[in-house]
């Protein structure tokens, strides 16, 4: 009985998936979930179809799209002078929340890439993603499935609240098990830069690479990745980080009309009040989902229990900085 209710569960999640490869044939969005977020897709080859994605989402020409791949071999499609070591990290993390900045393709338009004459690409680790890529056959791009600047969706549901009826189909592929956008390593500068912390962390990378590469505080941010501006990921809600100890003060006043996320210190019944697990990756699963939750009631004010300094925590420190500016 239960194997035959996985074959039902497969078969419909395959009709689903030539559905979605025919919209994206026919030019429309199809949101998908990959490991990190939902993504908003569309047939990166089609120029009327990338249109729609910055004006469903109200983001600017300016913000580059990432190109989500479904095979190592299909990156010079739409790169140029792709280092052995981009073949390396792919080898390594794809699969996976790592994006690599290469050099533009000449038939890579620059609808895709903002103007630049670089490109993003991932390969996505979520069995629907990966089964729509195989499907569709071309690279998808895909922001992130939110209005420009706001929280990125980590469930289907997500997805619908931020765009209802404007895209033709939601692929519910569950809640994304990283939780946060993927690691973005700039291979196209003379030093390596990470624009974007992410699971894989500088750490790995530096494994593999042998040194560490550059991370925001240490390059000039003249390379555009305006996923990078100081106010992204932010709630409605006005919102700030605060220590421990002044957390616990403003627990202390019982005041129903704010909300709270903490992780080491117990919120002490206090209504609206989120505890996450103090542990980075359980953190990041859940924070998204967090910050809707208490977004969602009207709140005047909504504190975040501040992250530790140390590396682990240093892709949740970066959003949390900027949902709180
Ligand atoms: O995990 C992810 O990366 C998710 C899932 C859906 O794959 N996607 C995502 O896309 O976060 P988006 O559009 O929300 O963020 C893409 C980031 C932006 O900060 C953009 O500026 C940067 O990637 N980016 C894209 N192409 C770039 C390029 N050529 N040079 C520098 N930054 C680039
Ligand atoms: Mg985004």
């Amino acid at each position: 009985m239960k194997v035959y209710k996985n074959i039902m569960k497969i078969r419909q999640i395959n009709s689903q998936i030539e559905y979605a490869v025919e919209l994206l044939k026919a030019g429309e969005l199809v949101a998908f979930p990959t490991e990190t977020v939902y993504g908003l897709g569309a047939d990166a080859g089609n120029q009327i179809a990338l249109n729609k994605i910055f004006k469903v989402k109200g983001r600017p020409k300016n913000h580059p799209l990432i190109l989500h791949i479904a095979s190592i071999s299909q990156i010079e499609n739409y790169a140029v002078n792709v280092p052995d070591l981009a073949y390396k990290l792919a080898e390594k993390f794809w699969p996976g929340p790592l994006t690599l900045i290469l050099e533009r393709g000449e038939n890579t338009s620059k609808l895709l890439t903002g103007q630049q004459d670089t490109v993003a690409l991932r390969i996505p680790n979520h069995p629907v993603a990966l089964a729509l890529l195989e499907g569709f056959g071309g690279a998808i791009a895909a922001p992130s499935a939110n209005r420009f600047g706001r929280i990125s969706p980590t469930t289907a549901k997500h997805v619908e609240d931020e765009f209802g009826k404007n895209i033709a189909l939601i692929l519910d592929g569950g809640a994304s098990q990283v939780g946060l956008e993927s690691t973005i390593l700039n291979l196209s500068s003379k030093q390596l830069q990470i624009l974007r912390p992410g699971q894989v962390s500088s750490k790995q990378l530096a494994k593999l690479i042998g040194y560490q590469p550059l991370t925001a505080s240490q390059y000039e941010t003249t390379i555009k990745s305006p996923g990078m501006l100081k106010s992204h990921y932010s709630p409605l809600t006005p919102s700030s980080l605060k220590s421990r100890i002044e957390l616990q003060k403003i627990i202390k006043k019982q005041d129903t009309n704010i909300g709270i996320i903490c992780h080491s210190i117990e919120p002490d019944g206090l209504d609206n009040s989120i505890k996450i697990e103090n542990n980075p990756a359980t953190y990041a699963q859940k924070l998204y989902a967090s910050l809707r939750q208490l977004d969602r009631l009207d709140l005047n004010h909504i504190y975040i229990e501040e992250p530790e300094s140390n590396s682990d925590w240093l892709a949740i420190k970066d959003r949390l900085l900027r949902a709180t500016q």
